[in-house]
């Protein structure tokens, strides 16, 4: 595909409710909020302990943009301009046509559709100017939240790993590997 997304203009998503800008510097402590909540991070990892850990993430992000391997987006509400949670790609390989998601919300803002929305606008991005035919997402099996997010969008549990994560119940979860093909993409109604 030549006329494949190119980095030089940062792609602002919007959909009903919502905008998907850039992450900037001035977002850290927004992010800070959800990232040091440990209900959040419950399968992810440690809660973060200082602002300076999220201006940290926020500038590893930025470099991602830079040496274009990925794309971060804050998810913001349409008439509210700060960060509410950080979506995005990773681990595009061109070649392939593939690319990888994580995506976090702040707690207050879980059970309105909000992900499902911003998920849904990054997919139609990525299946459209990306030109992907797979999108892989990796959570923890009983991580319920995102494996429901996955499963409203159309997504498919490819695959198991087996004791894959120690987490903070002093067991043993397992991990999951969810793929979406670009023919599946669940057209979703968030209103
Ligand atoms: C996973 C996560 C992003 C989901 O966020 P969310 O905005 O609550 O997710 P959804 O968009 O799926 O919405 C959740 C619920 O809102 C409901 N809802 C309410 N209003 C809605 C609307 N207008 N449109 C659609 N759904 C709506 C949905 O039905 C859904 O309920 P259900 O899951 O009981 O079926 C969030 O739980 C999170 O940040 N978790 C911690 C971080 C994490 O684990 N990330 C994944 C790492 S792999």
């Amino acid at each position: 595909m030549s006329d494949v997304f190119d980095f030089s203009t940062f792609p602002t998503l919007t959909s009903d409710r919502l905008v998907l800008r850039e992450l900037s510097p001035d977002d850290a402590a927004d992010l800070f909020v959800w990232r040091s909540d440990p209900v959040v991070q419950k399968y992810n990892s440690e809660p973060m302990r200082a602002v300076a850990e999220a201006a940290a993430l926020i500038e590893e992000l930025r470099q991602e943009y830079a040496s274009r391997t990925g794309i971060p987006w804050a998810v913001t509400l349409r008439d509210e301009g700060r960060a509410v949670g950080l979506f995005g790609f990773a681990g595009w390989e061109r070649g392939h046509r593939r690319a990888d998601i994580g995506y976090d919300l702040r707690r207050d803002y879980w059970g309105r559709g909000i992900a499902t929305e911003a998920l849904d606008a990054m997919l139609r991005f990525g299946f459209g100017a990306m030109g992907l035919n797979r999108v892989e997402a990796q959570t923890i099996a009983d991580n319920h939240e995102s494996v429901r997010l996955l499963g409203r969008l159309g997504f498919q549990r490819d695959g198991l790993r087996r004791s894959y994560s120690w987490e903070d119940d002093g067991t043993f979860h397992d991990g999951a590997i969810y793929g979406l093909l670009r023919d599946e993409h669940r057209v979703v109604r968030t209103e």
